[in-house]
């Protein structure tokens, strides 16, 4: 590699998969007065990428083409803009792109977007946290207003998709609030789902868990839905009076069922839920993995040189906890 010159992943038009990535070797980005130059260690994959490629964020994301995938990283500091008060050359740090960036051997983060990484946390653990382990957060609290230092009184959840890498988060983030957690999830993945904390998981291919029927007769006063495609007539007679759903992955008719629902004073309700990133929520979720309190589950770990293998497995969707790109 030529002085200056990175190896990156690009793509430059909507769509193509795995096969729309391509190889490239490009200058290495220069921080710009807020912001820091990475040595990229660990990058993470998220759903949230491939949607991108199909073009289902446009006009926003992409910016452009040619195009760097993936927005969550962890790497170490190697240059600091001018107007940067936090961080210096050699902090090792999480980040995340407002627009990709992230299957290169370098990249540039904001510094509001960037938060110290200690020794107890690993690159790959690091990289797996903010668009996932975020939206597990939010999910909780913004959308179901739970408290996660057990000051409420018990509250019944359930958590679809609890394997992957939104629920896995949700499921040990939830534990640390008063909540009975029922959790959906593959048969192969119930052991390791109750091992996260679950009191109680259900094969989602099984009549039950098809129909979300919690086995202790349970009725949810929220549901953290990390699976997609489920009608509100699968939810509704699942839920406690006031029982809410928390979609993460809203279509535009969860919007319209909200909207109807409130103007209805509907007491059960489909909320949609978009993450917002925040660096303190993020300073937050790095210390609970410091002490041991959130652990993240990795998929898999495939070379920057290989990143089309880890592509084609978050778009098969049968990811155990994160998949991880590393230069
Ligand atoms: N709103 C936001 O800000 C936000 C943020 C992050 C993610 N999301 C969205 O949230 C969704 C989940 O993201 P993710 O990163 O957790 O995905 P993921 O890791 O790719 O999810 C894969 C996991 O889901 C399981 N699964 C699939 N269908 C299921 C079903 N019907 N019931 C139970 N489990 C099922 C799979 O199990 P098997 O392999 O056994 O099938 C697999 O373990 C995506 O749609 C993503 O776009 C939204």
């Amino acid at each position: 590699m030529g002085d200056n010159l990175m190896h990156a992943i690009q793509y430059s038009t909507y769509g193509g998969g795995a096969a729309g990535l391509k190889h490239v070797e490009v200058p290495i980005p220069t921080p710009k007065q807020d912001e820091v130059l990475l040595k990229l260690e660990a990058t993470s994959l998220n759903p949230l990428d491939l949607k991108i490629q199909k073009g289902l964020i446009r006009p926003f994301l992409p910016r452009k083409f040619p195009h760097i995938p993936a927005t969550d990283v962890a790497g170490e500091v190697i240059k600091v803009g001018e107007g940067v008060k936090n961080f210096k050359v050699g902090d090792k740090v999480v980040a995340v792109f407002g627009s990709g960036g992230g299957l290169a051997e370098y990249a540039v983060a904001k510094e509001s977007s960037t938060v110290g990484r200690p020794p107890e946390v690993s690159a790959a653990e690091g990289a797996a946290l903010p668009i996932a382990g975020l939206a597990a957060y939010e999910a909780l609290t913004r959308g179901a207003g739970l408290k996660l230092d057990g000051s409420d009184q018990q509250v019944n959840l359930l958590i679809t998709a609890a394997s992957g890498g939104v629920g896995h988060y949700a499921v040990q983030l939830a534990k640390l609030g008063n909540t009975h957690v029922t959790a959906t999830c593959g048969a192969r993945n119930i052991h390791l789902v109750k091992s996260l904390g679950a009191d109680e998981v259900l094969d989602y291919k099984s009549p039950d868990g098809a129909a979300l029927k919690s086995p202790s007769g349970r009725k949810y006063d929220a549901v953290i839905h990390c699976a997609t495609g489920f009608p509100w007539s699968t939810f509704e007679p699942n839920l406690s009076a006031n029982g809410k759903v928390i979609d993460i992955s809203p279509r535009p008719i969860v919007f319209m069922t909200f909207a109807l629902q409130k103007l209805t004073f509907s007491k059960k309700q489909l909320v949609p839920l978009i993450m917002l990133p925040n660096k303190e929520k993020l300073e937050y979720l790095v210390k609970l993995v410091k002490e041991g309190k959130l652990k993240t589950v990795i998929d898999s770990k495939h070379p920057l040189s290989k990143a089309e293998d880890a592509w084609a497995k978050i778009i098969d969707g049968h990811a155990t906890g994160k998949i991880i790109v590393e230069p």
